[in-house]
């Protein structure tokens, strides 16, 4: 996969509703390449979501992925995540390719705070890192407690000195240790439930909230030392973004796929948090896709963009070379749909097929001005016209 880090092939899927088969995606093409940002726009309903939960294989039923493959480059190892075990895509969701939700309300747990929330995604995939680093702090308090007492001992003699850092500092230690060495030990599982022997979690815990804390300055939220302790109702729609935008970012991950965050958001706020992800993608090194229905965003932020029309990609392209020289007869209309000043209002005709029955061959038949009669009864292949510009459609085949 060369410079790509994400390759979605052919995804099919499926909501197998009361109403009838929702044939929700038709062969997603797509490719994310190492540090770029992918755009992904399209009318509501087209299959935004449900692509970038496909990736992560979350689809709910009654959904059900029925054909199509996702390629991810792991530490140099290519993994098909549709098909991958489910421990280790545990290891992969959050970890290596997270996802920023739709709606940030309902993907923050009401009854946590903020932080705890965090916490929890911290704790669950950098448990080591967490853990080293309480190593190193209680090496250091040892060492210190070492110095002060040979000190001691110089000054005033055997009576004065006490002893060096106590029992439970060195037994903390030496539990983390233990953890780190074998994270299965059966004497940690003992331990663990002792009162008085486990307080070595809850420096795991307090160092994993200091990271949150970080975090969220890092997010640019005002105090985040109280805001780490506020529950998702305390938070305004902005400060509920940042959050959900945090515990996706939380363990630095290769791929951020946000969807929509900017949505609900005033200009000023969406403005904002538009240049925050361009920061965290130069800080975090990530890949990111984002997925809106907004031109504008796209123009502002992406690298590269694929435009989605019920189901399927139609076309993908550098966004400088979309914006001037847009192939598929929807990415056009699309461009012309949006509103300027002194021109006069235009918008696509028709409406967007439902996905129940959608029509045969190209779905965007219906709509095309240039529809012919292959149109109606072939899906056309996705091809490269130009260099990096795929479209797909009969008129460029
Ligand atoms: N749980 C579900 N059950 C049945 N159909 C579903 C379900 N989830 C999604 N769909 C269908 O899948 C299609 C794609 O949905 P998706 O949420 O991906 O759209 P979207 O492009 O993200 O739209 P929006 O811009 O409004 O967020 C839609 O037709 C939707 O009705
Ligand atoms: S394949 Fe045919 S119907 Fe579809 S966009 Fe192209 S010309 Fe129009
Ligand atoms: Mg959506």
């Amino acid at each position: 996969m060369s410079e790509e880090i994400l390759k979605v092939d052919g995804v099919r899927l499926n909501f197998y509703t009361y109403e009838g088969v929702v044939q929700a995606l038709d062969g997603v093409e797509l490719n994310l390449r190492k540090g770029e940002t992918l755009g992904v726009v399209g009318e509501t309903g087209c299959g935004k979501s449900v692509s970038g939960l496909s990736i992560l294989n979350l689809i709910p039923p009654p959904g059900r992925i029925e054909g199509g493959r996702v390629l991810f480059e792991r530490r140099g190892r290519e993994l098909e995540l549709l098909t991958e075990r489910e421990a280790i895509m545990r290891k992969v969701r959050g970890r290596d390719i997270s996802m920023v939700f739709q709606d940030p309300r309902s993907a923050l747990n009401p009854v946590y705070t903020a932080g705890n929330q965090i916490v929890e995604v911290l704790l669950h995939h950098r448990a080591v890192d967490l853990i080293q680093r309480v190593i190193e702090q209680l090496d250091r308090r040892i060492a210190d407690s070492k110095e002060t007492e040979s000190e001691k001992a110089v000054k005033g003699g055997k009576k004065t000195a006490k002893k060096g850092a106590g029992f439970l500092t060195k037994f903390y230690r030496n539990s983390l240790q233990r953890l780190l060495d074998n994270p299965k030990s059966r004497r940690m599982k003992i331990v663990r439930r002792i009162p008085i022997l486990n307080g070595y979690r809850k420096m795991v815990k307090k160092e994993a909230k200091k990271e949150a804390v970080e975090i969220l300055r890092i997010m640019r939220i005002p105090d985040p030392e109280r805001v780490v302790d506020m529950y998702p109702h305390e938070l305004s729609g902005g400060m509920a973004q940042r959050v959900v935008i945090a515990m996706g970012l939380a363990c630095n991950p290769e791929i951020l796929i946000a969807d929509e965050p900017t949505t609900n958001l005033d200009v000023t706020v969406q403005l904002q948090i538009l240049q925050l992800i361009k920061e965290l993608k130069e800080h975090f090194s990530s890949s990111i896709i984002y997925i809106t229905h907004d031109m504008g965003v796209v123009a502002e932020l992406c690298d590269r963009v694929a435009v989605m029309y019920a189901g399927t990609v139609v076309e993908i392209s550098e966004v400088v070379e979309l914006f001037r020289n847009p192939l598929h007869p929807y990415t056009r209309a699309l461009l012309e749909s949006i509103p300027r000043p002194g021109h006069p209002f235009k918008s696509i005709e028709g409406t967007v097929p439902s996905l129940i029955n959608p029509p045969k061959g190209c779905r965007f038949n219906d709509r095309c001005p240039y529809a012919m009669e292959v149109c109606h009864t072939v899906k056309p292949k996705i091809v490269e016209v130009k260099k990096d510009h795929f479209v797909e459609c009969f008129l460029h085949e």
